[in-house]
């Protein structure tokens, strides 16, 4: 798969949820083979300014391929997501991906859970197993530090529950989206080989996302690994949290 660097038109970009926004983007290529859990970086400034310098990794919270178009939500905090908050229907924005490594989906009864913002980065996966017929359930995990305002989906059915309440043992396939708070707990509370499959999707903090920098080093049981690279999603067990 070949990254793409484009020049995106903006469809809408209009508040989500009250807390959030969704920015849609005309990105074809980048729609076409985005694989979930990957991300994008955006430029958050004028096309040519290279101000501020670094580009803003962001996950899709949905990818078609067919109407050629990137749907990004993402809280209008923080300069560079604040700047993208302005953006109006028509502008353009330059944006690169999609990069990194997804969720690697297998077969098996499937539950995708998230805390707040970060659940949206399982939207497109969980409309994957959806158009599949693959049993699955999408849970906004409750009781957590970021678990307020869980972004709802018109297409999704979200069920809120605690991290106790979930019957993870249950499940083949475990994909998570959400904070280093929420990893460490899984890492305690599920038992090792509920562990062994489940994945996260690690937000490092990322300059280049190319793996060019090494600014996105996480430790895993093999050693220092780049999250934009050989990332962003990890095997939970597999991460030295
Ligand atoms: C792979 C990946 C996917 C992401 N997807 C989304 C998304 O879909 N929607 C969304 O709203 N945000 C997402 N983020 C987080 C977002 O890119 C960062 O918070 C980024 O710093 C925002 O830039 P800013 O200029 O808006 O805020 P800044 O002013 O740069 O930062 C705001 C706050 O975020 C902290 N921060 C800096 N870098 C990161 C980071 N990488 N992760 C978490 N916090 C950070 C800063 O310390 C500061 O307190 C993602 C991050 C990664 C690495
Ligand atoms: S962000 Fe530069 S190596 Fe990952």
């Amino acid at each position: 798969m070949s990254k793409v660097l484009t020049a995106s038109t903006v469809i809408t970009n209009r508040p989500f949820d009250g807390r959030y926004f969704y920015l849609e983007l005309e990105a074809p290529e980048i729609a076409r083979q985005y694989e979930p859990g990957q991300f994008v970086m955006v430029r958050c400034g004028p096309p040519g300014s290279l101000d501020p310098l670094l580009p803003r990794p962001l996950t899709p919270a949905a990818a078609e391929p067919n109407a050629g178009r990137l749907g990004l939500l993402y809280a209008p905090a923080g300069r560079g997501r604040g700047w993208l908050a302005e953006r109006r229907p028509g502008d353009r924005l330059t944006v690169w991906g999609p990069l990194g490594r997804g969720y690697r989906v297998g077969a098996g009864p499937a539950v995708l859970a998230g805390t707040g913002r970060h659940l949206a980065a399982l939207f497109p996966l969980a409309r994957r197993l959806a158009a599949r017929g693959s049993p699955f359930r999408l849970i906004g995990l409750t009781g957590l530090p970021d678990s307020d305002a869980t972004p709802l989906p018109e297409d999704l059915e979200v069920e809120a529950r605690e991290p106790g309440e979930v019957d993870w043992d249950s499940a083949r396939q475990i994909f998570l989206a959400g904070s280093p708070e929420l990893y460490r707990l899984a890492a305690r509370m599920l038992p090792r080989d509920v562990a062994g499959r489940t994945q996260v999707l690690v937000e490092a903090p990322m300059a280049c996302g190319v793996g060019a920098c090494f600014g996105c080093t996480v430790w895993t049981q093999a050693g220092p690994a780049r999250a934009c690279v050989e990332g962003p999603v990890f095997g939970l067990a597999d991460l030295r949290l």
